[in-house]
């Protein structure tokens, strides 16, 4: 077990150390309990937990961030609340109050203050929300009862190097169905891409890009963040489909490219074949947070936008924009910290 003392803040990857506490509420007939923090990081769950068997959970992802005057903050969290209630509503699963959802964050985070990095390291606090269905079940239906827990690792990157450029692949396989569940925060969409990452790595590729199910034409996702792409006239771009995981990252992107920083935006498809068409990309997400792509490689040939080395720009303001709110040194539209 990793001690606090012993943590390195400046060289954290993206890797689990247990912190002191989580949080975990029960939901039995028909209503969720009071909720605690407990410090054991175990879960003991009946054998026929319909999330064992039949992919009943969905999870959440967001971070608590230190400030320079040392506070700490979140970006978001009403937003991971709502889409915790979609994959939940999708998998037939009960819904958590979003007010309940919020308050199990701050417990987490206040109850796990030392771990929230240091302003200046880069690192964050991340926040692992699930919700699973447990209980005795065999037959394919939905769980008697669910658990819905919330625990936190310190972080750095994502992916190695942080703002460094990345090459990434394009995937044979599909992540999600055209009315499947790609929409969802749900762990079947992340098993289903573990054999086209194993694959993507292996090629020395830091991940793979998912086309749409339908046509393999158009880019949906780059691993597990979404996809954005500047294109000469300086546009904001990224995917529109129903199969994509809504990034609360790349829709304050979308916002902040506009207001912020004065570009176009437009969420629309984005064929494979006209790579040419951006000048710069990237992937985003509250894990990558961005994440410059280098260049795609698709049928033997590498398209490289801005560099394979360097970041472009208008990605490195996009990033300075973003991560300026996130660790308040910028000011956030009304709402966004807490
Ligand atoms: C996130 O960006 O929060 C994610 O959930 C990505 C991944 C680590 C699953």
């Amino acid at each position: 077990m990793t001690k606090l003392a012993d943590i390195d803040w400046d060289n954290l990857g993206f890797n689990y150390i247990k912190t002191d506490f989580r949080y975990i509420s029960t939901w039995k007939d028909g209503k969720w309990d009071k909720g605690q923090l407990v410090t054991d990081n175990k879960l003991l769950i009946s054998e026929a937990s319909t999330a064992l068997h039949y992919g009943q959970q969905c999870f959440e992802g967001l971070k608590a961030y230190r400030t320079a005057n040392g506070n700490i903050q979140l970006f978001r969290p009403y937003e991971n609340a709502k889409r915790l209630n979609l994959g939940a509503r999708r998998l037939l699963m009960p819904e958590i109050p979003e007010e309940k959802f919020v308050d199990a964050v701050l417990q987490v985070v206040r109850a796990n203050e030392g771990y929230v990095p240091p302003y200046g390291t880069g690192a964050t606090l991340y926040i692992r929300p699930l919700l699973i269905g447990v209980g005795d079940n065999i037959g394919v239906g939905a769980a008697p009862e669910y658990l819905f827990s919330v625990f936190c690792v310190p972080v750095g990157p994502y992916f190695k190097g942080g703002m460094t450029p990345v090459n990434f692949t394009v995937s044979d396989f599909d992540r999600a169905a055209p009315y499947g569940t790609g929409a969802a925060k749900v762990g079947g969409n992340y098993a289903a891409s573990l054999y086209s990452y194993h694959l993507a790595k292996k090629g020395g590729f830091g991940d793979c890009i998912y086309l749409d199910p339908l046509t393999h034409t158009k880019i949906e996702e780059v691993g597990s963040a979404n996809f954005f792409g500047i294109t000469w006239d300086n546009e904001f771009v990224t995917p529109k489909s129903p199969s994509i995981l809504p990034s609360i990252t790349k829709y304050s992107l979308l916002y902040l490219a506009k207001e912020y920083m004065g570009l176009k935006t437009a969420e629309r498809d984005v064929c494979i074949d006209n790579l040419q068409e951006f000048k710069e990309a990237g992937a985003c997400g509250t894990a990558a947070v961005i994440t410059p792509i280098g260049g795609i490689h698709y049928k033997d040939k590498l398209h490289v936008f801005y560099s394979e080395t360097e970041v472009g720009p208008i990605t490195t303001k996009l990033y300075n924009t973003l991560c300026g709110i996130q660790f308040g040194n910028l000011e956030a539209p009304t709402g966004w910290i807490i």
